[in-house]
């Protein structure tokens, strides 16, 4: 009964990754702030631009800062899934900005000028990985991170997604060690050879306030982008 009704007060965003929801009680978490971690190439920004073009096909907005590849670069990769954000930005529905690293001092501010801007109910940020490039001090990032995090938790309508980037075979989840900690949840995405075959996993390690699956899934990438299929009993 008392798990009953709080499924029911919690809002869930369904990502619309074919999969994902179900494994995650519907969605997650409206207003939460959501960690996708992984090297290069696991997939994280296409994860990034499915979640924001999911919510646009649902008459939801999204804004996503992306930190390092240009706007115009992610549009025309997205294309090949078939996913014209150009359209919903002149409708004023979404937005597609960069961010210049050497300005992460004012993320915050613009990230949340974003926000209004379109009213976003979706926001994905890509990614904290270049946060060092001009913040020597370790600690300063971690104060920028935090800063960050705790603007983004003042948007309980919008949903986010923070990507960080972690080196290949890196034991640790995320590239400055503090994002799990200000974060929601935390999703891991995978790239393992095995003997000669490659294969995509994920691995939801943390979601507040959700009941979520513990397995190890398998997804692909296709010309429709993430899907994910049924656990690998023994990895
Ligand atoms: N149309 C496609 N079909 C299958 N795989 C694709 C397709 N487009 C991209 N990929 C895969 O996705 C990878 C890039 O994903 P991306 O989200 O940019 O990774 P990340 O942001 O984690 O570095 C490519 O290296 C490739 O393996
Ligand atoms: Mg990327």
């Amino acid at each position: 009964m008392v798990r009953q009704l709080l499924y029911m007060s919690v809002k869930r965003i369904k990502t619309g990754i074919p999969g994902l929801d179900g494994l995650i009680e519907g969605g997650l978490v409206q207003g939460s702030v959501n960690m996708i971690t992984g090297s290069a190439g696991t997939g994280k920004t296409i994860f990034g631009a499915q979640f924001i073009w999911n919510g646009l096909q649902k008459g939801e907005t999204g804004v996503y800062i992306s930190l390092e590849e240009s706007p115009e670069d992610i549009k025309e990769d997205m294309k090949i899934f078939g996913w014209d954000f150009e359209k919903y930005e002149k409708k004023g529905l979404c937005k597609i900005i960069y961010h210049d690293p050497a300005q992460v001092n004012n993320l915050s501010t613009v990230m949340t000028e974003e926000i209004s801007n379109v009213d976003a109910n979706r926001l994905v940020i890509d990614s904290t990985s270049v946060f060092g490039l001009n913040i020597e001090n370790p600690s300063q990032i971690r104060r920028r991170l935090f800063g960050l995090a705790s603007a983004l938790k003042k948007h309980t309508d919008t949903t986010a997604i923070i990507i960080t980037e972690i080196p290949e075979d890196s034991k640790a989840l995320s590239r400055w060690g503090v994002e799990e900690f200000v974060v929601d949840s935390v999703l891991i995405l995978n790239y393992l050879g095995i003997g000669e075959e490659y294969s995509r996993s994920l691995m939801i390690r943390k979601m507040r306030r959700t009941d979520h699956g513990k397995d190890i899934y398998p997804f692909e990438i296709s010309n429709k982008g993430i899907s994910l299929g049924t656990p690998k009993m023994n990895l």
